[in-house]
């Protein structure tokens, strides 16, 4: 069927309606397109749909750069539209959340601001599944692996691997390097396999192995950031790009405000320390909480030179303390209820929330606000390239402020 576009929802797609009035949410579609579709998924409210041929391209239409989109890899899903209308299309899908899920009124919105970022070599973190020992990635709209020659966005560290390391038997991988550093490392799912073919720097880690010695040392690699060097654990989370890790710590910087001796600074959902090293490193107090035990142990090493409180446990756990900022950067659900009532009981007076889900940041925003906290600055720091993930910066304060 011919379908006519009009939006763009948060998951990639464009939006049309059927003469029915049901909507149909397209993959690899733009807003502004005619499109022949095929449906993949029939639901009473809703679609899916997938393009069979665009009949009138948007202006922002441009073919994939990498060859594997054509393929059908579904590791980036917004290579059709040029790099200036991804960046549109996030700044739209940060507006349309924060109305529909945040029930924000147009006079609350605050502008926009997007850090742009290099959209080609960037990645330092990947999943990939193993297909005949090569690396592979998911096919767009299943789990099927699909095999590439190489990636457009991986750091030329990781390509190197994709490109010429052999996987064994192992069912996934995950690569990972310290741009800065030169480490690298590949985290096997379920354990290494014997018959590997990787260069001799590359550090090893098999997921069951590391179940059953939870005690023995867990491989690492090092990462360098705004400066300072983080030790991150085979399991810890870090994020994607050294260069947008750097841009998040300005980002949170400025949003944070003035920190010296006489500030006590909360880094929630710290992980090895991002935040807490760096925006955190003058505060008089300092405090992390993280669940993961890796992560825990990299903050501690992060850290070492600071008198810092570092709690191993969940947020939801905690029992609040006072503070003047606190840093939170949830994973991908969000703060939640609870997780918006312990900032709350800190009564800071600044908050900065890093959300890497739009709707989880637009629920999480009305539920700061149903607290007092009103929505100061948003920045998108554009960490995925060619992809349709967003990554949002926002800074809250109370209405009135409480000291
Ligand atoms: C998006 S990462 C951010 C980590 C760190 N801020 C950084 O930028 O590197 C989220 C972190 O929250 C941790 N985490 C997830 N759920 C949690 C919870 N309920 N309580 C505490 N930490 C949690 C994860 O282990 C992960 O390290």
């Amino acid at each position: 069927m011919q379908l006519r576009t009009t939006a763009f929802a948060k998951g990639g797609e464009a939006i049309a309606r059927e003469s029915t009035g049901r909507v149909v949410f397209i993959a690899g579609a733009l807003p502004d397109e005619t499109v022949e579709v095929e449906l993949t998924e029939e639901r009473k409210e809703f679609a899916r749909a997938r393009v069979l041929e665009v009949i009138e391209a948007s202006p922002d239409r441009i073919a994939p750069p990498c060859p594997h989109v054509a393929e059908g890899c579904g590791g980036c899903d917004l290579q059709h539209a040029t790099p200036e209308a991804q960046l549109r299309l996030k700044q739209g899908i940060v507006l349309d959340v924060l109305r529909k899920i945040g029930r924000f009124a147009d006079e609350d919105l605050p502008e926009i601001d997007v850090v742009p970022l290099a959209a080609t070599g960037y990645r330092t973190t990947v999943r990939g599944l193993v297909l005949n020992e090569r690396f592979a990635f998911q096919r767009r709209g299943s789990n099927d692996p699909i095999g590439v020659e190489s990636c457009l966005v991986l750091h030329p560290l990781l390509d190197e691997l994709v490109r010429e390391g052999r996987f064994g038997n192992a069912h996934a991988v995950t690569l990972r390097c310290g741009a800065r550093s030169g480490e690298r490392l590949a985290f096997f799912e379920p354990r290494v396999p014997r018959r590997r073919q990787l260069p001799d720097d590359v550090v090893t880690a098999g997921s069951a192995e590391l179940r059953a010695d939870r005690k023995g040392q867990m491989p690492s690699y090092r990462e360098v950031v705004a400066g300072h060097t983080f030790r991150i654990s085979a399991t810890s989370f870090f994020q994607v790009r050294a260069g947008g890790a750097d841009a998040l710590v300005d980002t949170v910087r400025s949003m944070a405000g003035p920190i010296d001796q006489s500030t006590r600074f909360v880094d929630l959902y710290g992980g090895v320390g991002l935040f807490a090293a760096t925006v955190g490193a003058a505060a008089g107090l300092l405090t992390l909480v993280e669940q993961s035990a890796a992560a825990v142990r990299d903050a501690r090493i992060n850290l070492g030179g600071r008198d810092a409180r570092i709690i191993s446990g969940a947020v939801e756990a905690w029992t609040p303390e006072r503070a003047d900022v606190v840093v939170a950067d949830p994973a991908r659900s969000g703060l939640g209820k609870l997780g918006v009532a312990k900032i709350a009981g800190t009564r800071a007076s600044r908050v900065v929330l890093v959300s890497c889900d739009p709707a989880a940041f637009a629920r999480d925003a009305q539920l700061l606000k149903a607290k007092k906290y009103r929505l100061e600055r948003c920045t998108i720091v554009d960490l995925f390239p060619q992809t349709s993930h967003v990554e949002v910066v926002s800074s809250f304060v109370p209405d009135a402020p409480d000291d």
